[in-house]
């Protein structure tokens, strides 16, 4: 490669070694994935693409219609390995306030029992604005390091952590012989503010927060531009390990520091609501002249027996929040009112502003919720707005200054129909969204179902973004889901197509066939039923698991009352998957698909316990343990609890005050016993 910096190159020079790298690309990349035989090293290649970019930012007059950065998915350079965690990297779930706080502490006591005088000590600690990160250690070497991801499946960037000078390599001492260190990987403030000097100066674009920076520095698939950018780590929480050295998260924090991780000074222990606001006031005080970015305090349940009692709900344990800090504020002008329309028919009002920076952020989108919300604070084009921006929550507009209000500025009128298809757009009582009730007759919703199919948390397809999803189904290739599994027999029609070259063809339609097999509850995630995210379509995969068993109880009769009585399931949800399997054209849609795909069976773990596959009902009153635990339990042994009787229950744990459910029980000549026995059979199997 000529390596002449892109700074010096004339015209003429420029447009030659384009010409030059869009060969070489090409070719590489037919070597790289067409033949599975690279010819150069990923850092070479990377380089390659690395200069073409830098060039094109430089000469944009000068980008060839063959240019590889216009080449879908042909970037060899997007590749990282998958890496499953063993054990999933959870989220947190958020106290904006004291109250939220309380609340958060109260919850904890009711699921244990216990009351005001038990004391339940507690970590606070700050919340770091970085990425997380899982460290793979087997007899005290670093194995593997692996990214998030979606919390189940991150990505391989062992290589990228090895340059982290702060991050052992190995362990020294008697360390258990599997540790999975979790933390934080971040960029420090001053360590930002020179990477974009110098991004500038070499005139490539800055980053726009030490966060994105950290993010960016990492994901890069040669480790040498990772080791010149100053990554730091906090290590505050571990995954899979093959013993437990600690028996408290304020002991791991110490035995991870005496293993030479970074540990965070600033956390606390702390023994109650106040405690734990005193340790946010004062980090909220030094927020400002710490090193890093901080978005609020973490607050852990110290004792990780406790930990393991109070267990998880969805994406979150119960036994840790993240107490934010107050939204970032700014004023800005409001320029317009764009109404989009969501995959569900949903119209949501967005506020387009002139851009303005909030917490190192530009921002120039703003939520306005929804119609009720704009008469309420009778927002009007033009306005000034005060704007928010807390952490990762889509920014939204507060108020319009009335003082500085345009003359002539009209209310809004939100419209009766929907603006993509133009069929009427219809509020159901105690609804605060207007829909469209276009349905599949709207391009808007099409077109959204179709991006949601494909989306990161559904399908996940490499290569085939909203963008390209959307271009495909207003060329008529992709009308339904199950079209992009037969863009493989039409791929002539993408032949030619602007940004479309042989090899990125290739690359689209390995990444489809690599999801022809597909999860059950990541295949009905992306069907999009109303109400069904990701942790509802985990729910139903584990009680059916398998799609034809889903479909005969949505259309059997009373299927939502069968399917509000899987935990986590209420009757809202329990109607809409009813209602969209009754619906000829979703049972089209799914037919197809199924014609396509092999939709694989959910897999419920085996915990070898003797309630594993059992249904449990729980009635009367518990003593010992709250209704919550003792259902927590019950699911950790691999049973289902359902909350009424029938012919399919196992048994019942049934307490003082039971009532019709336990009558019905010795009807059908159920198992019945109490809470002590409940207990004693339980004993030996739970942890
Ligand atoms: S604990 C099971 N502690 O916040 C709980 N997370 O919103 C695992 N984070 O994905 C997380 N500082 O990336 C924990 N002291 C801290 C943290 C922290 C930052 C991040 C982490 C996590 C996210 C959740």
């Amino acid at each position: 490669m000529d390596d002449t910096p892109v700074k010096d190159l004339t015209e003429k020079e420029a447009a030659r070694a384009l010409a030059q790298l869009a060969m070489d690309i090409t070719f590489h990349n037919a070597r790289y994935h067409g033949e599975d035989d690279p010819a150069i090293s990923d850092a070479a290649f990377d380089a390659l693409v690395r200069r073409n970019e830098a060039i094109e930012t430089r000469f944009p007059h000068l980008i060839r219609k063959d240019s590889p950065s216009r080449q879908v998915g042909a970037k060899a350079s997007s590749k990282f390995a998958k890496v499953q965690h063993r054990v999933r990297m959870l989220s947190l779930g958020n106290a904006f306030n004291e109250e939220d706080v309380t609340e958060f502490l109260a919850r904890i006591r009711r699921f244990l029992k216990a009351d005001e005088d038990t004391q339940i000590a507690l970590m606070a600690e700050p919340k770091i604005d970085g990425l997380s990160i899982s460290l793979r250690y087997e007899d005290g070497a670093l194995v593997q390091a692996a990214t998030r991801g979606d919390g189940s499946e991150g990505e391989d960037v062992t290589a990228n952590i090895r340059t982290i000078e702060e991050i052992p390599q190995t362990l020294v001492g008697d360390v258990p012989a599997v540790c999975e260190i979790r933390g934080e990987i971040y960029m420090s403030k001053a360590d930002f503010t020179a990477l974009n000097e110098r991004q500038i100066a070499e005139e490539k674009s800055a980053f726009a927060n030490p966060r994105n920076a950290a993010a960016g520095s990492l994901r890069q698939l040669d480790p040498s531009i990772t080791a010149s950018r100053p990554l730091k780590f906090f290590a505050y929480a571990w995954g899979d390990m093959s013993a437990l050295p600690f028996a408290a998260h304020s002991e791991a924090l110490e035995w991870l520091e005496n293993l030479g991780f970074p540990t965070n000074p600033l956390s606390k222990r702390c023994n109650s609501v106040a405690d734990l606001l005193s340790v946010y006031k004062h980090i909220e005080i030094v927020r400002g002249e710490l090193e890093y970015d901080i978005d609020g305090v973490v607050y852990k349940v110290d004792d990780l027996a406790l930990q393991d009692r109070l267990g998880f709900v969805a994406k979150a344990p119960r036994w840790a929040i993240a107490h934010k800090f107050p939204a970032e504020k700014a004023i800005t002008v409001l320029l317009g009112i764009d109404i989009q329309v969501g995959r569900t028919g949903a119209l949501t009002p967005v506020a387009k502003l002139e851009p303005v920076t909030v917490g190192g952020v530009v921002v120039s989108n703003a939520t306005l919720h929804n119609e009720d919300e704009i008469a309420r604070k009778d927002v009007r084009i033009g306005d000034h707005v005060r704007i928010q921006r807390a952490g990762d929550v889509i920014p939204q507009v507060i108020e319009p200054l009335l003082e500085k209000r345009p003359k002539g500025a009209q209310p809004f009128e939100y419209p009766t129909h929907c603006p993509v298809c133009g069929s009427e757009a219809v509020r159901e009582d105690g609804e605060v969204v207007r829909r469209c009730t276009g349905g599949l007759i709207c391009n808007a919703q099409v077109v959204e179902r179709l991006k949601h199919f494909v989306s990161r948390r559904a399908f996940d397809i490499e290569g085939l973004g909203s963008k390209h999803i959307a271009a495909f189904h207003e060329d008529g290739l992709v009308q339904s889901p199950a079209d992009i599994f037969r863009i493989k027999v039409q791929r002539g029609a993408l032949d030619g197509k602007e940004g479309w070259g042989d090899q990125s063809i290739d690359n689209l339609i390995s990444a489809i066939e690599e999801r022809r097999t597909i999860a059950l509850d990541r295949f009905l995630f992306g069907l999009g039923i109303r109400h069904v995210g990701e942790v509802t379509a985990r729910d139903l995969a584990k009680a059916f698991e398998t799609l034809g068993a889903i479909e005969d109880i949505a259309r059997s009769e009373g299927g939502a009352e069968a399917l509000s009585d899987v935990d986590g399931i209420g009757t809202v949800v329990a109607e809409a998957i009813v209602a969209f399997f009754h619906e000829p054209q979703n049972r089209a849609v799914v037919d197809d698909l199924r014609s396509e795909l092999t939709i694989e069976p959910y897999k419920n773990e085996q915990t070898g316990s003797t309630f594993e596959g059992q249904t449990l009902v729980f009635t009367g009153s518990l003593e010992q343990l709250s209704r919550a635990e003792a259902k927590s339990q019950a699911e950790k042994l691999g049973a289902k609890v359902s909350g009424s009787v029938s012919s399919k229950t196992s048994l019942v744990i049934a307490g003082p005050g039971a009532g019709s459910k336990l009558k019905k029980a010795e009807e059908l000549g159920v198992e019945v016993i109490d809470e002590e026995e409940w207990i004693r059979r339980t004993a030996g199997s739970l942890n």
